[in-house]
């Protein structure tokens, strides 16, 4: 069945986070997968402190680590059907390679996925075997918010065995495998064509 439904949602805001989920769940009965993928970033040069203020690590704090754990606080006991009567729930977080190593647009923002990347790993170990969880961590992609960032396009074209950035379809089929993947959990797949290998 090839459905969609748009929901709009600021998920900065717990009750747009409840709101989401129980649209979702009531428009399909079901929820098999969550995939936390809305993010929002900072660029700020890493010696930079006095800019880092805590405005910033709030913000992003707030959209990149708190709105994905809620929403899979939210969202539990609908994947934990899901198990009952299908197969696991499955959550696939996005994260970042910045969140590996240390890399990224800020020191507020690689942070904020490396706690993502934390809590796949922690989620993974309280919520199995009814649900899995697991992340994507992407290096460059083609979106609208790296469109002005030359300096890292010209780094992957030269420096990644892949010789590109990736396509959000890339990332896509990243998350794809992991949900289709019925054993794979707590997994932070780096998607970052061999950057991390240079
Ligand atoms: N692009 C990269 O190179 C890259 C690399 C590593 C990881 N990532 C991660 O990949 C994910 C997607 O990034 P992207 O490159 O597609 O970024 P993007 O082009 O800036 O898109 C971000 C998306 O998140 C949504 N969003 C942001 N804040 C939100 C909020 N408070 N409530 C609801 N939705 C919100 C935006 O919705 P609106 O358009 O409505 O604002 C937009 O759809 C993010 O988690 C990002 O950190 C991206």
């Amino acid at each position: 069945m090839n459905q969609a439904i748009y929901v709009q949602a600021d998920l900065a805001l717990e009750a747009d986070r409840a709101r989401l989920v129980s649209e979702a769940v009531s428009a399909w009965g079901q929820l098999d997968v969550l995939v936390n993928n809305a993010g929002i970033s900072k660029v700020i040069p890493h010696e930079d402190l006095a800019s880092a203020t805590a405005a910033v690590w709030h913000e992003l704090h707030e959209v990149n680590v708190v709105a994905p754990f809620h929403l899979v606080a939210l969202a539990e006991s609908a994947l934990r059907e899901a198990a009952q009567c299908r197969r696991a729930g499955s959550v696939v977080n996005i994260s970042s390679h910045a969140g590996i190593r240390p890399k990224g647009a800020s020191i507020p923002y690689a942070v904020s996925k490396a706690a993502l990347n934390h809590m796949t790993r922690l989620l993974a170990l309280s919520l199995g075997p009814d649900i899995r969880v697991n992340a994507v961590a992407p290096g460059l992609v083609d979106t609208p918010l790296t469109a002005g960032w030359t300096g890292a396009q010209a780094l992957w074209r030269e420096r990644a065995p892949m010789h590109r950035a990736a396509s959000p379809d890339d990332i896509a089929h990243a998350v794809a495998m992991l949900v289709g993947s019925d054993y794979l959990t707590g997994e932070v797949l780096l998607s970052d064509g061999g950057l991390n290998l240079t």
